[in-house]
């Protein structure tokens, strides 16, 4: 068997077949699977059911794990007591259970996270580097909802008005790892937590290193353009986000057990959505940072 991509949107997403990513993968479908993602911006692949472990070891095959919001949480005073459900640091645990195995209270700390989660963005934009892949595999799955929608940024930027690609090019924004938290008011870290990720500027616009396409990087990580007032930056990063975000250009993915999803942070936007918190939901994910390393 040997890698095979069928295009499941218009615009990006393609469903992998022909590949068991718990096996060790050859180099030619290592490079297959680069070359889908560079055209397709994400990849559906299905019955993937792994262990923690076997997640980590896979996503090293792709790049350079990396932590994210992960560093934070072990300066964070609600957190700092807990090790990671998954048992590895570079094995995002993205779950609504606490310790016990049973889904916290709503009002528990930890619901702030998942909460963010449900607001457009890039994984890690608010360091650098960023995350480059996301691989995202689904445990257990609520009754309804808690589905992932992602936005093709490449497609949001072809289709910008003649004078707004005018107006974004050459603009910077500041990415700031706390605000989509601090926005949902969660505001109480201490200035150790909040040293941990000093805000870092992107380009809004960015040229793809595998597609060469020109895309909008942008998501609720972004909390004011360079050289504007906070007002005006703002409503211009609103106004960008609402137009990437439009359904032509969304592609939203039910989960089943076992799916891997693999999504480009450079190329998209994602978001989860709402489910009854009552309800496990438990997904893991593994990340690769936007360095050329080893691979
Ligand atoms: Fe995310």
């Amino acid at each position: 068997m040997s890698v095979s991509v069928r295009r499941l949107h218009p615009l990006f997403v393609g469903e992998v077949s022909g590949v068991d990513l718990r096996e060790p993968l050859r180099a030619a479908d290592i490079a297959a699977i680069h070359e889908a993602m560079d055209s397709h911006g994400l990849l559906v692949f299905h019955d993937q059911a792994m262990t923690p472990e076997q997640q980590r070891e896979m996503t090293r095959q792709f790049g350079v794990l990396e932590l994210g919001f992960a560093r934070v949480a072990g300066k964070h005073a609600a957190t700092a007591t807990r090790p990671p459900r998954t048992g590895y640091a570079e094995v995002a645990d993205m779950s609504n259970l606490g310790t016990d195995n049973r889904p916290v209270d709503r009002t528990d700390r930890k619901i702030v996270g998942n909460m963010a989660n449900q607001l457009w963005h890039s994984d890690s934009s608010f360091q650098q580097p960023a995350a480059r892949y996301s691989l995202l595999l689904a445990v257990h799955l609520p009754s309804w909802g808690g589905e992932t929608e992602f936005c093709d940024l490449r497609a949001a930027y072809d289709e910008l008005d003649p004078r707004m690609k005018a107006t974004v090019e050459g603009l910077e924004a500041e990415h700031y790892a706390l605000h989509s938290r601090i926005m949902l008011g969660d505001d109480e870290y201490s200035e150790e937590a909040r040293s941990v990720f000093p805000p870092v500027t992107w380009p809004i616009v960015r040229t793809h290193p595998g597609s060469k396409r020109k895309l909008l990087y942008i998501g609720v990580h972004a909390r004011r353009v360079l050289g504007m007032t906070v007002a005006e930056g703002r409503v211009l990063l609103m106004d960008l986000l609402e137009h990437a975000t439009q359904p032509r250009f969304v592609y939203r993915h039910t989960w089943r057990p076992g799916d891997l999803v693999m999504w480009d942070n450079r190329a998209t936007l994602h978001r989860g959505r709402r489910w009854d918190m009552n309800e496990v939901r438990e997904l893991r994910r593994t990340t690769t940072a936007d360095v050329d390393g080893p691979a």
